[in-house]
């Protein structure tokens, strides 16, 4: 495995935009508003993760890497939805304006639309290359259908029809719960269990690293509350205030800070302790979380 974080991000951001189609020069402003996002930055933790997992169960960075972009192009569409008018109308991400901000709703919307199905054709061209060997095309089909199934209407959609539902309405703690673990949570799970499946993971590191995705999701939001109240919005490259503007329910608003942080807390040393057993070779994972408990942006 690699030392650092920083140097699984690297490599994402050397080959991300690598794995988009030509696209016509007809439609240049698409190619534009995609790359925009993309190049727009972002600490890219789905592919990250993506490749840790895949080496740390003894895969290659190679096999991953068309997974591991096929990721951060669902998040990044994720994010140009999540910030539309329509949606959570936001006007900065990523320390840039927002995608339609820049090139109106409708070229934001087929962005989104375009990296989305990109990601399906990236996938589906590299299981090809492995159509007769079924044993590493199992392992890529299993990646994908779990990336499918995540960000889909089991996944991170429907956390995000949920959200939306709940804005401005009380909402159980058991509601915000479900809502992180799909709209977030989701991705952040199928980054993990696809890294493994393509490594030809043994069921209890798929197990294990499961629950630490799990809670590592579940901190991930709640830091992402937390920040939208105490963070710096020049750090974080996005507006803060944002959800109680919107009077949106979050675990701040519903819990307080000080309960909110002992929550990530709580989140951070489960994830933590799920992969205690592994010792040294887990490393990477334990100091990512704690790293990200303390994040700012
Ligand atoms: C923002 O995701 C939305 C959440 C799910 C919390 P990130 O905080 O991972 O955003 P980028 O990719 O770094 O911009
Ligand atoms: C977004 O949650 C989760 C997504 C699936 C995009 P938020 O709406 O809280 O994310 P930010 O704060 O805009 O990044
Ligand atoms: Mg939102
Ligand atoms: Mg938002
Ligand atoms: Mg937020």
């Amino acid at each position: 495995m690699k030392e650092s974080y920083q140097e699984y991000k690297d490599i994402i951001d050397d080959f991300l935009l690598d794995y988009i189609p030509q696209i016509d020069n007809k439609s240049n402003v698409l190619y534009e508003s995609i790359a925009y996002s993309l190049k727009a930055g972002g600490k890219r933790l789905r592919p990250v993760l993506l490749l840790a997992a895949c080496e740390f169960a003894g895969g290659t960075i190679k096999d991953a890497l068309p997974y591991a972009c096929a990721l951060e192009y669902i998040h990044t569409y994720s994010l140009i939805h999540d910030d539309l008018p329509a949606m959570d109308d936001d006007d900065y991400r990523r320390g840039l304006l927002t995608n339609h901000k820049v090139f109106g709703d409708a070229i934001a919307i087929l962005a989104g639309d375009g990296l989305l199905t990109t990601a399906f054709e990236v996938m589906n061209k590299d299981m090809y290359l492995y159509f007769d060997n079924l044993e590493q095309l199992k392992k890529r089909i299993n990646a994908s259908y779990i990336i499918a199934k995540n960000a889909g209407v089991q996944g991170m959609v429907a956390g995000q029809a949920s959200d939306m539902e709940v804005e401005a309405k009380d909402c159980s703690s058991e509601m915000i719960e479900y809502i992180h673990l799909n709209k977030t949570g989701a991705l952040i799970v199928a980054a993990v269990k696809a890294g493994l499946y393509i490594a030809s993971s043994d069921n209890e590191k798929m197990q294990d690293m499961t629950a630490y995705a799990e809670n590592l999701g579940l901190a991930y939001q709640i830091a992402d509350d937390i920040l939208d109240v105490k963070g710096n919005a020049e750090e974080l490259g996005k507006a803060t205030g944002a959800d109680a503007n919107r009077h949106k329910i979050t675990y701040v608003s519903k819990n307080g800070l000080e309960e909110s942080e002992a929550k990530l807390k709580y989140f951070t040393d489960n994830a933590v302790a799920a992969i205690e057993k592994y010792y040294d070779n887990a490393e990477f994972f334990r100091d990512l979380v704690l790293d990200l408990s303390k994040r700012n942006k």
